[in-house]
């Protein structure tokens, strides 16, 4: 087996590092070979047909101060996901910036024990990359200093696109940038706070709804106040999961901001990162639900990353046509393969949680991996209560190893789905949009959410 082709992200250094220094285990399953790839799968991928062509000219390394993430791929915050088992094994397969779970900067500043523990990361894991939520800037601003002061971090994302209503209700959320005052203050504290030392971004929707959209808005105050990038998740609060993200406004919010933009919302395969950079224009992708029960999707995306730059910088001009572009077959392993990724996510919170708790954090990922596969329900749900790894082992043998990927689920949506549904808002909230009172009770009590 051969390591994914894509570059490390490292400070600026324009080195690429050794396996181990990228995380990548010289073991035996993966990541797994063009070998594994079904060429009759072709190169998958549902997302949004072709829009407004706005052809990158490059994929151009994303640069956030002096690291440089390489390919521009981003492992989106996921609460209650992307907590260091989940990012290791997801660097294991390529490269990028994996951010970890979200946590609130209230509960950061307060040293709540559980926050402290998701502030944890893997040796050799650079940038550390650290999602903080926070409504009161005084309160981020303290957050940010205590990852500078304490080497916490090595980047911050500030996350407003939450659209749970328990937070939106109060304020905050998705809900914030509406407050255009209130957002811009939160922000220009967190970059204030972080002198330059670690590089801030922020992560957003479009918007409250439709008739309410901030986007561009947020994005011009948030280069203002001097962030390094940000992320667009291209959907209305008010859309929740539903519907198709609107690459459109990724392609509107790149041609208004200097600074880098990334795209999210509907990778599911390697095809539509490339097909999102080259329809948007925008400097990165930011992959979530994609990589459910599929951590190899990032060695995917490392070929083909490295497959668009080669064939960028082979042809003249500027750029090729889009017919000339190579096709990306996802890779397919086989029930086996995913088998042993399996088990090693379980290995991984295990180190992590402890043996008991780890397995039982592995519990909702089992549905995801064995999405499409032959596997009948008594087993599936014997897996989904596994509370040992050796039980786990027991259960995995009893897989037929040979059995091939399942090729219907390959570019298919996984993960959150939920229906649009109206956001629940403050009292007046719509109304007062240069109001900058900082919402009452619009922390989350705790990290995740
Ligand atoms: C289980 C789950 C948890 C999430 N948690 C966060 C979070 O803590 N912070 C955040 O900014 N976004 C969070 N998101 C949103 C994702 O980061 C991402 O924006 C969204 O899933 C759209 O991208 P996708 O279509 O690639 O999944 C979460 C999404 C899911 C499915």
């Amino acid at each position: 087996m051969r390591g994914a082709p894509g570059r490390t992200t490292a400070p600026d250094s324009g080195r690429r590092r050794g396996p181990d220094a990228g995380g990548r285990r010289g073991g035996t399953v993966w990541p797994f070979a063009a070998r594994d790839r079904d060429p009759a799968a072709g190169g998958g991928g549902t997302g949004p047909g072709p829009g407004p062509m706005c052809h990158a000219r490059s994929v151009a390394p994303l640069r956030l101060n002096r690291y440089v993430v390489a390919p521009p791929v981003v492992l989106a915050p996921m609460a209650g996901i992307t907590n260091i088992a989940f990012r290791r094994l997801c660097r294991e397969q390529g490269a990028g910036l994996f951010v970890c779970e979200m946590i609130t900067s209230r509960a950061l500043v307060e040293r709540n024990p559980k926050t402290l523990r998701m502030v944890t990361f893997a040796e050799g894991e650079r940038p550390r990359s650290l999602q903080l939520y926070g409504v009161d800037p005084d309160t981020v601003a303290r957050a940010v200093r205590m990852v500078v002061e304490e080497d916490l971090a090595d980047h911050i994302d500030m996350n407003f696109g939450c659209p749970v209503p328990k937070v939106t209700r109060k304020g905050g959320g998705a809900a914030l940038p509406w407050r255009r005052r209130l957002f811009a203050r939160i922000v220009a504290a967190a970059v204030r706070a972080a002198e330059g030392a670690v590089p801030v971004t922020i992560k957003m929707r479009k918007g409250i709804d439709d008739d309410h959209l901030t986007y561009v808005d947020a994005g011009l105050a948030a280069q203002e106040a001097g962030v390094a990038a940000v992320a667009l998740h291209a959907r209305t609060a008010a859309q929740r999961y539903s519907g198709r993200a609107d690459w459109e406004a990724i392609a509107t919010l790149k041609q208004a901001l200097d600074i880098p933009v990334l795209g999210n919302g509907d990778i599911w395969e390697a095809a539509d990162a490339v097909r999102m950079v080259r329809q948007t224009g925008c400097d990165g992708v930011v992959i979530g639900r994609g990589c459910l029960g599929r951590p190899w999707l990032f060695a995917d995306l490392a070929d083909a990353f490295a497959t668009l730059d080669a064939g960028q910088q082979a042809a003249p001009g500027p750029g090729r046509p889009p017919e000339a572009l190579p096709e990306y077959r996802p890779r397919m392993p086989t029930l086996g393969e995913v088998a042993a990724v399996m088990r090693r996510h379980a290995q991984l919170l295990s180190e992590w949680l402890g043996e008991r708790e780890g397995c039982t954090d592995f519990r909702k990922h089992v549905a995801w991996y064995l999405k499409g596969f032959p596997v009948g329900s008594q087993l599936r749900r014997s897996l989904a209560m596994v509370s040992s790894l050796s039980e786990l082992d027991d259960l995995l043998g009893k897989l037929d190893p040979t059995v091939p990927f399942p090729r219907a689920v390959v570019g298919e949506p996984r993960g959150r789905t939920s229906a649009p549904a109206p956001v629940h808002l403050p009292e007046g909230w719509l109304a007062s949009r240069d109001d900058d009172e900082i919402p009452y009770d619009a922390e989350l009590d705790d990290s995740g959410g």
